[in-house]
């Protein structure tokens, strides 16, 4: 369980390995659920496909995100979000059940759940799958989650920060404090600012002694909070270069916080096109496209940043020529620009679409392309680089979103995986039963006392 779990050092080695994730996106415009076969998003077949096919791959984790509310789109529920999203740790749970070795990962937010009550959730996950659990911990960049919530309100970015290292403190003091089923379990107090508890854990350590903690969010404050306590970072930089610059910085935090070079690992969000041959994956990635951005996802994209319907528009003419509604602009939630900026970017974008001559549908196709996170090839040049990614250590695994559902992963797992274990970079074998063991990381020492000190932030 142990042999690739390397010694504290302020140097980086790389392991010249990578492992994979499957993010699960229910909610997108970047999956495609048009297949016949593809079930739906609350679908628990859906799931357990996906969760299936990653297992006979070899993957090490299968993810969920998190969305506590519906996005809205001029005023409504978001088309995409109306089909559903359910609840990441019910969903893993059913998982656990169907799946023996592939890591279980739940995205959950800190602003808005309690730490003793999600301690002792993950706790049980970690609990029903044997030691795969994992929580992908993140603030939450919206306003209007907070809606949903008894306390109403929203903190600021610095705030969520502080507010969400408290709160991860206070969790693994919680699962740190009962050391094995015999003994007793402490009490855990914490006073601070955001929150004050006085628990006593409902469970003992698990198999892999406290769940595995992934971190997303990019910010400096973000990267310095996974430095302090990520185990893994779910990271938005995939491309090669931008990979090898956000290593060299996190390697940096993670020093400086005293942890060593080596305790972060870095799996970024990726997406796979691939076929036989380069030629068939490039004509391949012009299908997925215009699957990915049909006639009314063209439109709706553009609503969001005009605040006004745009249906009367043919998606293969050009930009609208009338302008955006500044206010209803900033009403809308979920994602486009703010109001002020409508404006100068709706001149930006006829601009550049009159010039290269492109219809609405062939813009938005250009704009939302994930150039950055999308590898295109055949299997062998594709695990050819990868294999570069592995040998410098520029990553330690890649978070794959799939693109197609159920199917999306059988190209990676029937002929990508085989080409990286010809290369000697990808795992042969699941190594252990918990995740934990499974990604080589190391296990976490403290005694139950040190966990149970009171602490006043
Ligand atoms: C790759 C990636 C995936 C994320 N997934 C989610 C998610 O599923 N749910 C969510 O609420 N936030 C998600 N976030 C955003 C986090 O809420 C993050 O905490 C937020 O962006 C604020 O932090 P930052 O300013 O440090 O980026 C994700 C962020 C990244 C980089």
């Amino acid at each position: 369980m142990t042999q690739h779990t390397r010694a504290k050092s302020d140097v980086f080695t790389p392991t010249g390995q990578i492992q994979f994730g499957v993010f699960f996106q229910g909610v997108n415009s970047g999956t495609i659920w048009k297949a016949a076969e593809s079930g739906s998003q609350t679908d628990f077949e859906s799931f357990r496909r996906i969760a299936q096919t990653a297992e006979r791959g070899l993957f090490a984790a299968f993810f969920l995100g998190e969305g506590l509310r519906l996005r809205e789109h001029l005023g409504r529920p978001h088309a995409l979000d109306v089909v559903g999203r359910p609840d990441a740790q019910t969903m893993l749970a059913a998982l656990a059940s169907v799946t023996k070795n592939i890591g279980l990962v739940a995205t959950q937010n800190t602003t808005y759940n309690d730490p003793a009550d999600l301690a002792h959730r993950l706790a049980s996950l970690d609990l029903v799958s044997g030691g795969r659990a994992a929580w992908n911990i993140v603030t939450t960049d919206n306003a209007w989650t907070g809606a949903n919530f008894r306390r109403g309100g929203y903190l600021d970015h610095a705030d969520r920060y502080k507010h969400a290292e408290a709160f991860v403190e206070t969790a693994k003091r919680i699962w740190d404090s009962w050391e094995t089923p015999e003994g007793p379990a402490r009490r855990v107090l914490h006073e601070g600012q955001h929150y004050t508890v006085d628990v006593t854990p409902r469970l003992p350590r698990s198999a892999q002694y406290r769940p595995v903690l992934f971190q997303a969010g990019d910010s400096p404050e973000g990267r310095n909070f996974a430095a302090r306590q990520a185990d893994i970072i779910f990271s938005a930089h995939p491309k090669f270069d931008a990979a090898v610059e956000f290593r060299k910085d996190l390697v940096a935090r993670s020093v400086a916080a005293g942890r060593g070079a080596n305790a972060v690992q870095i799996m970024p969000a990726s997406e796979f096109i691939l076929a036989p041959t380069a030629a068939e994956a490039a004509e391949k990635k012009e299908w997925v496209r215009s699957l990915q951005i049909g006639p009314q996802q063209a439109i709706a994209y553009l609503e969001q940043f005009w605040g006004r319907e745009l249906s009367a528009y043919d998606p293969d003419g050009p930009l609208p020529g009338i302008d955006p509604v500044v206010d209803e602009t900033s009403e809308t939630r979920g994602s486009g620009f703010h109001g002020a900026k409508a404006r100068q970017l709706a001149d930006q974008w006829r601009a550049e679409a009159k010039d290269k001559g492109l219809s609405i549908r062939q813009f938005v196709t250009s704009r939302t392309a994930r150039v950055d996170a999308t590898f295109t090839g055949s299997y062998a040049d594709v695990a050819d680089r990868l294999a570069e990614y592995a040998r410098v250590g520029a990553v330690d695994g890649f978070n794959i979103s799939p693109w197609l559902v159920p199917t999306g992963l059988d190209d990676i797992v029937n002929h990508l995986v085989p080409e990286l274990q010809e290369r000697g970079v990808y795992p042969t074998g699941y190594r252990g039963s918990t995740l934990r063991g499974n990604l080589g990381l190391a296990t976490p020492v403290r005694t139950a006392d040190d966990a149970a000190q009171a602490v006043r932030a």
